[in-house]
């Protein structure tokens, strides 16, 4: 499978596998490839950029669990039991701290719907066999005095922890670099092909990159690489969300000691402690397309939600505001491996998981491209269970969607 390497009479380059996108997703597998021995780079105009850079990074594989998610609870709580042995291994491999932080998670409820909602959710816990104690408001506030006095109930999950995705992306960054990945660092214009096979890449300072395997991973942009037929287009839409950062001026104890959130109105709020006192406050969840405007009305309704859980947030400094776009696919679960055009791999649609499924991603990922083949816990993500909804395009009928504009490039 190993193609020549450095220059051909029609390519710049030559690699086993290119990776289109340098988020969190896209370093991991590269980093995971090059481990495996395959020549690997990396496209991306800010590699260790993207929606990273605004996620809070809850690992949250069991107070997130929704009816229908069966299939997805399972890669997910995988990918949580990798957490530890993962941050230790990259942490060694880059010299970074990734700011994990083993804390656990309480989610409680203001009103009797919430609360009732809280119920079905521990019910369903309960059902699929996940560790989670249901807790009295005082209960709740003996554990974080810092809630409000009107906090009903809640659910202890000692098991959901947090990192910082910004550090995760940092040194995932010098962990490839120090492994030998190599990056282009512009943006991917579109795919290559011959014939009904994928070659590479081509950027946008013309640059043509050959790869035996080409892994889209440009998070909500998947979907709009220009190049890619229409039968193998992942569904993926940006979905937008709001989050702010707020600081606990120290040293004091801990404002928060785990992350606490709660469904407000509908809307989820959840706050994130760090340990060098940021506070993580999110997150809207707003279908509109590639906008990432910060609105006074997202601010207004994360600050409203989380003040009415913890009244003294709004004593501390507000650093940060930020939107970014999770990459939502049709059933909220990721795709992985193989597509129907040989060459041309997806790691991509990650929607509110992205943070916990990385280093899973990362495993599956280098087994799909060094086998072939997903490994049997990965399959039912595989993006062939979206194939009957892209039927291939009519013959003689290019696929090539309008290049992307600046402001909307791969993260
Ligand atoms: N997983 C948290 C979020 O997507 O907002």
């Amino acid at each position: 499978m190993h193609a020549p390497h450095g220059r051909d009479d029609t390519h710049d380059a030559t690699y086993d596998a290119l990776v289109i996108g340098g988020g969190i997703i896209g370093l991991v597998t590269a980093w995971r490839a090059v481990q495996r021995g395959l020549r690997t780079a990396v496209a991306d105009p800010a590699p260790g950029g993207g929606a990273a850079q605004v996620a809070a990074g809850m690992l949250a594989a069991v107070t997130e669990l929704h009816y229908g998610e069966q299939t997805l609870l399972g890669l997910n709580l995988a990918s949580a039991r990798r957490y530890p042995d993962f941050v230790a291994e990259l942490e060694e491999a880059s010299g970074k701290d990734v700011g994990y932080r083993a804390c656990g998670t309480l989610a409680v409820a203001l009103d009797a719907d919430d609360r009732a909602h809280l119920r079905e959710l521990h019910a369903l816990q309960q059902r699929h066999g996940l560790e989670s104690q249901w807790l009295t408001g005082r209960e709740c506030r003996r554990l974080e005095p810092m809630l409000a006095p009107g906090v009903r109930g809640g659910l202890r999950v000692d098991g959901d922890h947090q990192v910082d995705p910004r550090r995760l992306a940092a040194a995932l960054l010098v962990a490839c670099e120090r492994a030998g990945v190599v990056f282009h660092r512009d943006r991917a214009e579109r795919l290559t092909l011959d014939g009904d096979r994928s070659t590479g890449a081509e950027l946008a300072d013309g640059t043509r990159l050959a790869a035996e395997r080409t892994v889209l991973a440009a998070g909500s942009l998947s979907g709009r690489l220009a190049g890619v037929p229409e039968a193998v287009l992942p569904p993926v839409r940006p979905v937008k969300g709001q989050v702010l950062r707020l600081s606990v001026p120290g040293p004091y104890a801990p404002f928060l000691s785990r992350t606490v959130r709660a469904i407000v109105r509908g809307g989820h709020v959840y706050l994130v402690p760090r340990e060098n006192g940021e506070l993580v406050v999110g997150a809207t969840t707003e279908e509109l397309g590639w906008d990432t405007t910060v609105t006074a009305g997202g601010v207004y309704e994360l600050l409203r939600d989380a003040h009415e859980l913890v009244p003294g947030i709004t004593e501390l400094p507000l650093v940060e505001t930020r939107a970014g776009l999770r990459p939502g696919s049709p059933d909220n679960a990721p795709l992985l491996g193989p597509t129907a055009l040989p060459g041309l791999h997806l790691a991509t649609g990650h929607y509110r998981n992205g943070v916990l499924l990385t280093p899973i991603t990362g495993d599956v990922m280098a087994e799909a491209l060094t086998g072939g083949e997903l490994p049997p816990h990965a399959r039912p993500f595989s993006p062939h269970r979206f194939a009957a909804e892209h039927p291939s395009p009519p013959a003689g009928r290019p696929s090539a969607p309008a290049p992307l504009a600046p402001q909307e490039q791969p993260v």
